[in-house]
């Protein structure tokens, strides 16, 4: 429950809420906005990066903690593994079993390729599942692909691959209707209609929800598909290296057991990677919404191999992450509780910015508000500003939280704080890499033959800054299309002899650098994890 310095400002905003429900807070300037996202915004600490000095985005600039895994060497230098003693053999290798993951397998499997996914920890274990307040697709009448690609591409600050978001806003509706059909339930009226609502940025309302546990909904579904479909999955087992052949295209993964300590070589004509995001290296020492195995395994794998990176400096804050009570830090708390109404407020009761800007000006906004304006509220592990719940109750009726957002309201509820009654803290929490692997239209990297990638591994599809439910959408679009072209690629594919020279080469590369980190990479679980066997 809330200290009593606590209590004393809620009466503060319990004092402002009667004037507050008549009005909406101004939306900022585009020059506000800049001015704003350069003082406060994380991106923008110069102290917090490093420069890269190797591979291919050499010169350019990352996190500091992403860049000690560029800098580190591989497992395969010090562990010997015999690339000729072939324990998998596939058209089609699917590295991650989240949701971009699990629906390139499905539609592998569909177009006939013999495909397996391999996953370090379980199947829908994955930032997917995590996701809660929704999927974006224009299917209403007063809506389009369009008007959503100008809403994604504006928000991400003009800097989206337009061959990977018209993509993206092109197959929305049909991404949604393929998962409709494959069984997730909806939130629909009584006509059957799906219900649709606000998210940051967006012009209309196109984002689809299962309550306030859409990801969760779409995994269950997507998890039972491939079940159902008896693809393969390869559990607690974690790609270390891709292998490589003498034509210098992918030939597969060397798989590490994570149970055993054992090696296995999977030998595929075509690899998607799909490893999702990075939370787990907690850049900047936040404290993130992601899954316990975000830890940009993918983009090592990748980089090792020759594949370039885009957008690897901006990474994506979510505004609202749980501030209070400690044992929840940094847990979501979905944008959709401010699409339902509920107004952000500092510690005097004021509305002190309109709750539904972009994710990146909003975290900037609530980093100032606590910072240079002291108007935080203080917490055990820092401050936070308030998220006024009750608004949605008077706002919507009662019983809206329980009936929209009930994974919220039962979240608070475990630690005894009834979020229809009081406001709830919050934080802004590492949510999402918006930087990643380069990948063309077609979902092929540029530069490795029949390697692809999808899902929150890829870079460029958002820009520099991502929208409310764009990600679930962008797993589902991005994850059918690369199992259909790695599976009609596979047909074409001759592979020659398998190698691991990249691996030497880059471990030159770094002695002619200089640089010895004296850690491995990719880093597979998070620094704090157990590792006793
Ligand atoms: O706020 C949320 O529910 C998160 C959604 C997303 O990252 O797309």
């Amino acid at each position: 429950m809330f200290t009593p310095e606590m209590m004393e400002s809620v009466k503060k905003v319990e004092a402002t809420r009667d004037m507050r429900m008549g009005m909406e807070p101004r939306r900022m300037t585009a020059d506000e906005k800049d001015a704003l996202l350069k003082a406060f915004h994380p991106d923008y600490r110069e102290e917090a990066f490093e420069e890269i000095k190797i591979g291919p985005n050499k010169g350019q600039k990352a996190n500091k903690e992403l860049v000690h895994m560029l800098h580190s060497n591989s497992r395969l230098l010090t562990d010997k593994v015999d690339l000729d003693k072939i324990d998998i053999d596939v058209d089609v290798l699917v590295i991650g079993g989240g949701g971009a993951g699990a629906s390139a397998a499905i539609e592998a499997k569909e177009a006939g390729a013999n495909v397996c996914i391999v996953t370090k920890l379980r199947i829908g274990d994955a930032n997917t599942m995590m996701a809660e307040g929704g999927i974006q697709a224009a299917d209403k009448e007063n809506d389009s692909p369009v008007q959503h690609y100008l809403d994604a591409f504006g928000g991400g600050h003009f800097a989206a691959r337009p061959e990977l978001l018209r993509r993206l806003v092109m197959e929305a509706p049909d991404a949604i209707q393929w998962l409709n059909k494959l069984g997730v339930m909806f939130d629909k009226d009584e006509d059957g209609r799906m219900v649709t609502t606000h998210g940051g940025g967006t012009s209309r309302k196109r984002m689809h929800a299962c309550k306030d546990y859409s990801g969760a909904e779409i995994m269950r579904t997507l998890r039972d598909e491939v079940l159902n479909q008896g693809i393969p999955v390869i559990e607690f087992t974690s790609a270390v290296e891709l292998i490589k052949d003498d034509k210098g295209q992918v030939a597969g993964a060397v798989l590490l057991n994570m149970e055993t300590g054992d090696y296995l070589v999977a030998r595929a004509k075509t690899v998607v990677i799909a490893t999702g995001g990075a939370g787990r290296m907690h850049y900047q020492g936040f404290p993130t919404s992601n899954h316990y195995g975000a830890t940009a395994d993918g983009l090592v794998l990748g980089y090792r191999a020759g594949a370039p990176l885009l957008y690897q400096d901006t990474i994506q804050y979510h505004p609202t992450g749980v501030a209070f009570p400690s044992q929840i830090y940094g847990a979501l708390v979905t944008e959709k509780v401010r699409s339902l109404g509920a107004m952000l407020v500092n510690k005097d009761g004021e509305a002190f910015m309109h709750p539904l800007e972009t994710r990146d000006v909003s975290a900037a906004s609530i980093i100032r508000e606590c910072t240079e304006r002291g108007k935080g509220v203080d917490t055990p592990l820092g401050s936070g500003v308030w998220l006024d719940t009750p608004m949605i109750e008077r706002l919507g009726g009662e019983g809206t939280i329980e009936k929209r957002i009930p994974a919220m309201l039962r979240m608070y509820m475990n630690y005894g704080i009834d979020m229809r009654k009081l406001p709830i803290l919050v934080y802004p929490t590492l949510h999402y890499q918006n930087g990643g692997l380069e990948i063309g239209g077609d979902g092929f990297t540029k530069v490795i033959d029949n390697l692809l990638v999808a899902g929150e591994a890829v870079g460029g599809i958002h820009g520099r800054n991502r929208l409310m439910g764009n990600s679930l959408l962008d797993i589902i679009v991005f994850g059918r299309n690369a199992g259909k072209a790695a599976a009609a690629r596979s047909k074409e594919v001759q592979l020659g002899k398998m190698n691991l020279d990249h691996v030497s080469a880059y471990a030159e590369e770094l002695k002619a650098a200089g640089i010895d980190t004296g850690d491995v990479s990719p880093l597979l679980l998070p620094k704090y994890a157990r590792h006793e066997r």
